[in-house]
């Protein structure tokens, strides 16, 4: 490919954005579609969005996540080029204030489930002749706060086991990577962004000194779904207005 050609193109791409419905995952939803892919989003209830095909798919189900990928592989004849894995819940409490079934929850929904979706998808990716795996991460796989004990423990499995995928899946040409995004104004922050005392406090340990918006997003994850990034795979990218660069 010309190093002129623009870099960014995704006519003729097939791809499908797991909890694509909301916050982070509808943004880069968005900008794939504005950039010509085809989109189908995968989540629990139907969102309005940018993208029109919608599946549903409840990630921590892997009855769901098979039945979610039957369907998928029939619309688009066995054949997807790029999966974003968006899903996720936080949950915020003291360790020893956590039950088991919450634990399990995360644990399911963060962790269990991006194994369901990846097993389910390497045959369309396949297929497809050229793959990208985006998972979405968090800063807190790498940094500790308190009250995410069990939301950083399985963001932290995730980069591990999104390493896994990229050592197993590039003799097959799919390539996989992570991006962490730090606070960004979704739905999961709402809590904090309207009490200003913990908005300010939170923001005092970003260099850049706000919390993310959604469009702020897109950028990394349409680099690491095009074509440009084939030499890269096995990475984390930070977005995170310089939160792990403290
Ligand atoms: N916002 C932040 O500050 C921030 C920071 C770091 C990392 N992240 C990560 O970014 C990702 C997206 O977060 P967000 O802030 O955009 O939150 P969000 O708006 O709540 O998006 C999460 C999406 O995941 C879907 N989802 C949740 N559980 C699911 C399940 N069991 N099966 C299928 N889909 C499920 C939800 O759709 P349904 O409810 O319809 O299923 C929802 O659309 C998460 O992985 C989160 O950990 C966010």
């Amino acid at each position: 490919m010309s190093a002129a050609a623009p870099a960014f193109d995704f006519a003729g791409a097939r791809a499908l954005v797991v909890g694509g419905g909301t916050g982070l995952g509808a943004a880069m939803a968005e900008a794939l579609v504005a950039h010509g892919a085809s989109v189908c989003i995968a989540s629990r209830a139907r969102h309005a969005g940018a993208a029109h095909d919608w599946i549903p798919l409840d990630i921590g189900d892997q009855h769901s996540v098979i039945s979610a990928f039957d369907e998928l592989s029939r619309r688009w004849d066995g054949m997807l080029h790029i999966l974003v894995n968006c899903a996720g819940v936080n949950l915020r409490k003291r360790v020893e204030e956590t039950t088991a079934e919450e634990w399990e929850k995360v644990l399911r929904s963060n962790l269990t489930g991006a194994f369901f979706i990846a097993r389910q998808a390497v045959p369309l990716l396949r297929k497809a002749g050229w793959g990208r795996f985006v998972q979405v991460n968090s800063v807190l796989a790498r940094t500790a706060m308190p009250l995410r004990a069990s939301y950083a423990a399985n963001k932290a499995g995730l980069l591990q086991f999104t390493r896994s995928l990229a050592v197993e899946w590039a003799a097959y040409g799919i390539t996989a990577n992570s991006i962490s995004p730090g606070p960004f104004l979704t739905d999961v922050t709402r809590g904090i962004v309207s009490d200003e005392a913990a908005y300010r406090r939170m923001c005092e340990r970003i260099p850049l000194g706000r919390f993310g918006s959604p469009a702020e997003i897109a950028t990394a994850c349409l680099f690491l779904c095009s074509k440009r990034s084939s030499y890269v795979t096995g990475v984390d990218i930070p977005v995170d207005g310089g939160w792990s660069a403290v």
